[in-house]
């Protein structure tokens, strides 16, 4: 495969397009909060919304309805216009690439706000040749409408094909922020039996072994997205961008939301969607590290100040790679302590 050199990787796709970033812009993303943007009420209390969320996404794509679509993409540009987001993100999720409306989202929103506009979520991304696309597409855009910031690539990742190009995909541009998992499409593209958007299901197990005791057999539930998640990971870690878990669509169970959630949370995910009020707060739960990790991971650091040789704490042997261990953990607990005073405090900063 011919790939593109080294040099020329960072050149602007587009005269007087702003130059792509060499480093993501450090930001805290716990929840990608969902919001339908031709929603009137939803619009007048967006104000509220805005402090509590770290990132704020107009949803223009699938569940809103055909004919909301150009109201839904008037209602973000009303809203990204009228309101200062300070340190919370401003994303638009738009319609996929085939779709009759992508190039009206992209084109309008990038016109009318393209300098408030951190990130654009695609949907149905299935190989790099859909990044390609946007990306020359956002620097013409940003050329003719003077936008001084790049404006990033957030891939969905939800098609059978998508998940065999995922390194691929991750790697496509300079541009890309990272990837969420769409569990809702990507189930129906690889023919999965479920009829659920994200989480578990009863049926997926491994059942214990025989044994003389028959009731004593049970069907142990495995995590219907591990491997996705995994691959989706490693994917994104390789090439430097983020990795999310997508929506959990069960609005009646909270506790499998947050058990999703920390299954991603612990295989290296930042964040996930919240597609209703309460799971803003469950992602925040999930996604601040653990007190007392920060803790015993701060007593690591302060044991090895320069990050080598071996010593033991609490029993536990500590060394190099351990140290790089809680190094993530510390480094994520400042960014949340630097977005909420109550954390900063637990967390002894
Ligand atoms: C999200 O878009 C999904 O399909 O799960
Ligand atoms: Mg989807």
């Amino acid at each position: 495969m011919t790939v593109k050199p080294a040099k020329k990787f960072f050149e602007p796709l587009a005269i007087g397009a702003p130059a792509p970033l060499r480093e993501l812009p450090v930001a805290l993303e716990r929840m990608v909060h969902f919001f339908p943007p031709h929603n009137e009420k939803l619009r007048a209390r967006i104000a509220e919304t805005i402090p509590q969320v770290d990132v704020l996404l107009g949803n223009l794509e699938d569940a809103i309805p055909i004919e909301a679509k150009e109201a839904a993409r008037a209602g973000f540009i009303e809203v990204a216009k009228a309101h200062d987001f300070g340190a919370t993100g401003l994303w638009t999720r738009v319609n996929c690439l085939n779709s009759p409306w992508f190039l009206d989202d992209v084109q309008q929103i990038v016109a009318a706000a393209g300098d408030k506009l951190d990130v654009v979520m695609l949907p149905k991304v299935e190989g790099p040749w859909d990044i390609h696309y946007l990306d020359q597409l956002l620097a013409q855009l940003e050329a003719r409408h003077q936008v001084r910031k790049p404006i990033l690539i957030h891939a969905i990742l939800e098609t059978a094909l998508g998940v065999a190009n995922v390194e691929a995909i991750a790697a496509a541009s300079p541009r890309m922020h990272g990837m969420s998992l769409g569990p809702a499409d990507l189930a129906a593209s690889r023919g999965m039996k479920t009829t659920r958007v994200g989480g578990g299901h009863p049926f997926y197990g491994v059942l214990a072994d025989r044994s003389d005791d028959a009731a004593a057999r049970t069907l142990f539930q495995q995590d219907l997205w591990h491997y996705t998640v995994a691959k989706m990971v490693d994917a994104c870690q390789a090439y430097g961008i983020k990795a999310f878990y997508g929506p959990f669509g069960d609005f009646s169970d909270d506790e499998a939301c947050e058990a999703q959630f920390r299954n991603a949370f612990l295989l290296g995910c930042v964040g996930a969607w919240s597609l209703h009020p309460k799971q803003i707060d469950i992602a925040k739960r999930v996604f601040s590290p653990d007190v007392s990790e920060v803790l015993f991971a701060r007593k690591i650091l302060d044991a090895m100040p320069d990050g080598s040789g071996a010593v033991m704490i609490d029993g536990k042997m500590q060394d190099d790679a351990t140290w790089k261990q809680a190094k993530v953990i510390v480094d994520l607990a400042r960014r949340v302590a630097a977005r909420d005073p109550a954390r900063a405090a637990a967390y002894g900063f």
